[in-house]
């Protein structure tokens, strides 16, 4: 069966109230739609760990600024319901897809500003991304009153960012990360991979070259982040490829560690990222997560990976 679409808040709120009546557990996954198997792989976890599943679908202008990809993302909601038809074989899947004046009815002037995992990285790059983001992602707990939330690891600070503010606003939710979904060649699932040419989609397979490099280095007892950091720049370096970041940092601050006595290592992008004035450590413990993103032709990638754990 197709999943029962709502469009309006007031209606999702009675049937979540009724579904909480029966004391029954509403898992939410909040997505942009043009699903793929990566999104499915966060509806199949909510499907185990809930009663009933909300997969929003809503594309959020507030998270792209002006000259990102708004305009061109892909809007695909036939082929999205027909995909999670697949998985609503007990019909406990719904989709809220909100219109955009439902989610910012005129006047619409309260945001979510969220502080230290969403300064550096992302937020050096889009510096108003996390804003539009946090401010959506508690739209959507309110709006859809979910005990859990699925969000999956490619969107590593996303993540974080959304934990923080969950924390300090005391959100009654409880946030699930699942793992990175990857094509059989490694290529982490987005829903931008359609972007790419194929000679760009052989081409993005650099990125996550690059981290099962790193991995294996780190596996083998390197500690020293200018040589894992210039292992995988070699790798990503192209012509037609440009670096935004490659990060190795503390997978909780999202920060690199700090150097002790005075002993440093490369600044790296100082001046913009929060707290990155402090002087770095060369070497890093574990776990450590190390975080890219690249501009793959004209399609930006991010990957990650999380070693040590
Ligand atoms: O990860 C995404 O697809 C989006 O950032 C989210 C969480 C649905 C908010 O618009």
């Amino acid at each position: 069966m197709k999943p029962v679409v709502v469009s309006e808040c007031a209606e999702l709120h009675k049937i979540v109230h009724s579904l909480h009546l029966q004391d029954l557990r509403v898992g939410l996954v909040p997505t942009m739609g043009a699903l793929h198997d990566g999104h499915l792989s966060l509806v199949r976890e909510s499907l185990k760990q809930s009663d009933f599943t909300i997969v929003s679908i809503f594309v959020n202008p507030t998270q792209f600024a002006p000259g990102e990809d708004f305009d061109k993302y892909p809007r695909t909601l036939q082929s999205d319901l027909e995909l999670l038809e697949t998985v609503n074989e007990k019909e406990n899947i719904f989709v809220f897809a909100p219109t955009a004046g439902e989610m910012y009815p005129k006047n619409f002037d309260t945001f979510v500003e969220v502080g230290g995992p969403s300064k550096p990285l992302e937020g050096t790059f889009r510096p108003t991304h996390f804003r539009g983001v946090a401010t959506v992602v508690l739209k959507l707990f309110n709006m859809t009153q979910a005990d859990v939330a699925f969000f999956g690891q490619k969107d590593f600070q996303q993540v974080q960012v959304i934990r923080q503010f969950v924390r300090d606003l005391n959100v009654p939710i409880k946030i699930k990360m699942c793992p990175i979904r990857r094509e059989e060649d490694g290529l982490a699932m987005s829903s931008r991979n359609r972007y790419l040419s194929p000679d760009a989609r052989q081409r993005a397979l650099c990125l996550s070259r690059s981290l099962r490099h790193a991995e294996t280095l780190i596996q083998a007892g390197c500690r020293d982040r200018a040589v894992i950091e210039a292992e995988i720049r070699a790798i990503l370096e192209h012509p037609q490829h440009k670096i935004d970041y490659i990060a190795i940092v503390n997978p909780d601050t999202l920060l690199p560690e700090e150097a002790e006595n005075g002993n440093t290592g490369n600044v790296g992008n100082a001046e913009n990222g929060n707290a990155l004035n402090a002087s770095i450590s060369p070497t890093f413990t574990l776990p450590v997560a190390i975080l890219l993103a690249v501009r793959v032709d004209d399609t930006r990638l991010i990957d990650n990976i999380v070693v040590g754990e």
